[in-house]
């Protein structure tokens, strides 16, 4: 397994894992903003085959995480774990000394993943994300970069 610079050439393996891994997923065009916009866009893949990525970018001193996942069929392998460091090293050498996130209440893997890399929550936006019944809360996540361990 190798961590990359994700790519406009890896968007349509990127597709096939984000609509499979989510029930609301980014739409190839939002990736490729991402990519055009210059923020941290990275690819875990396995020779030629995608396995997860993961979408950041960093802005006054904050990294902000956009989109972490991993393939279906590769989760619970420890590549998220990886995948989250991995951007969270290049946000501190960047000069980020904070990072933020989003996350569905309902999500307990990304909740499980981030409150055991140390984010700690700060802030609830009612009904940020759509749901089959409607909307669903998001919880605001915040890190210290300075306590990660690399
Ligand atoms: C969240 C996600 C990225 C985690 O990636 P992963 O490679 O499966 O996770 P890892 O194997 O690195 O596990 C890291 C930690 O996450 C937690 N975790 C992972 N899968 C879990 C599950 N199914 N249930 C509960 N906790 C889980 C655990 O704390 C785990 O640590 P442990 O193995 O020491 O117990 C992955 O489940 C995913 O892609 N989900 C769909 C997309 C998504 O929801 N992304 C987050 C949006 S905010």
């Amino acid at each position: 397994m190798q961590i990359g610079l994700l790519s406009f050439s890896h968007l349509p393996q990127v597709m096939d894992i984000e609509n499979e891994a989510y029930p609301w997923p980014w739409t190839e065009g939002m990736f490729a903003d991402s990519i055009r916009s210059g923020h941290l866009c990275y690819l875990a893949s396995d020779g030629d085959r995608a396995l997860g990525y993961i979408v950041a970018y960093v802005a006054a001193g904050e990294c902000h995480i956009l989109n972490v996942c991993v393939d279906p069929a590769e989760q619970g392998n420890g590549l998220g774990r990886k995948l989250l460091r991995y951007a969270l090293g290049v946000a501190l050498d960047l000069g980020a000394n904070e990072a933020f996130l989003e996350v569905r209440v309902s999500n307990d893997a990304a909740i499980n993943l981030y409150e055991a890399t140390g984010f700690e929550v700060v802030g609830v936006r009612p009904r940020y994300y759509p749901a089959d019944d409607g909307r669903e809360d998001a919880l605001v996540y915040r890190l210290e970069l300075s306590t990660i361990n690399r």
